[in-house]
């Protein structure tokens, strides 16, 4: 039903490149949102535990009587769970709460260097235990940077399928990005609007008004055309619609250097910078 392509993950796994993005969507709004995005046609919907809203997820995707093979579901390890028993019984609570016997992916949040005595291996050791007893069929990292993927690399046995990093036309990342192309890990791209600041940035809407499109769908085109998979968040329904029609037209390369020219290096961030973000309480 969904004309989104799909990309193929190196454990053989696909993933569709555009979904959608739960972030800051109270949990009594989630189940509206989500079933709006699935009506509208995503496949694929990005939770996390932080969220708390992983319930209203799965609700949505079984009232909306979906076949749960059909729909492509993410949710991540929250922080204060690194230690591999409370890793465990996280991963059990988020199951229960989205209401399913497995995960498509299920990503450490944020590497924590400067926690549990910078040992996010062991914590990722226990995620392939999640992926060998078939109850995640994939798993990734977030917010990795490459000394932390090299360090994955070089001590574990399992490349992650995906790193989700912050990326959009203000912060490219494009060194992270590229360690994961070379690697064989897929990048998925949060804030893909910059939270919205996308939508106003005049550059974007110069283009937007040239190609007759807006300037989020204009963004979106870029990310999916630089390879990476994206969920934009959104709650309102206009705009939900808006952000999936981005299938029928495709920018040339003077629309997609003059967006990635936005870039403005570390300033660019909307979130925190992995190498210091030491919060366990989110
Ligand atoms: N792994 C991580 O650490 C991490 C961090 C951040 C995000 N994420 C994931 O990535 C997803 C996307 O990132 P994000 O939610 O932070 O930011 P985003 O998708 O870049 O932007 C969301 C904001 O843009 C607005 N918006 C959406 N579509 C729009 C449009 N067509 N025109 C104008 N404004 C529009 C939304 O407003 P309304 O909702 O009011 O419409 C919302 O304020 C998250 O939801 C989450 O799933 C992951």
């Amino acid at each position: 039903m969904s004309q989104t392509p799909v990309i193929t993950l190196n454990d053989g796994a696909t993933i569709p490149q555009l979904g959608f993005g739960t972030y800051k969507i109270a949990p009594d709004q989630t189940a509206a949102a989500v079933r709006t995005a699935l009506e509208v046609g995503y496949r694929h919907i990005d939770t996390a535990q932080m969220y708390r809203n992983e319930q209203g997820v799965g609700q949505a995707i079984r009232e909306a009587g979906i076949d749960r093979a059909d729909v492509f579901v993410t949710s991540k390890l929250n922080n204060g769970f690194h230690e591999p028993d409370d890793a465990r019984r996280a991963f059990d609570d988020t199951l229960a709460a989205l209401g399913f016997d497995y995960v498509d992916l299920f990503l450490i949040h944020w590497p924590l260097p400067t926690r549990y005595d910078g040992d996010f291996v062991s914590t990722w050791r226990t995620l392939e235990e999640f992926k060998s007893d078939g109850r995640t069929r994939s798993i990734g990292v977030s917010n990795f940077q490459v000394a932390h993927l090299e360090r994955l690399a070089r001590e574990t046995d399992t490349t992650p399928a995906v790193n989700q990093v912050e990326v959009h036309p203000f912060f490219g990342n494009d060194e992270v990005r590229t360690y994961g192309r070379t690697h064989g890990i897929v990048t998925e791209a949060w804030a893909p609007l910059a939270r919205g600041a996308m939508a106003d940035d005049p550059e974007a809407t110069r283009i937007a008004r040239a190609v007759g499109r807006s300037a989020a769908q204009v963004v979106l085109r870029w990310h999916l055309q630089r390879g990476d998979v994206v969920f934009p968040k959104s709650v309102t329904p206009q705009r939900i619609s808006e952000n999936f029609a981005v299938f029928d037209f495709a920018l040339g390369d003077a629309e997609m250097d003059a967006l990635s020219a936005l870039d403005k290096g570390e300033a660019g961030r909307t979130g925190a910078n992995p190498d210091q973000f030491d919060n366990l309480n989110t």
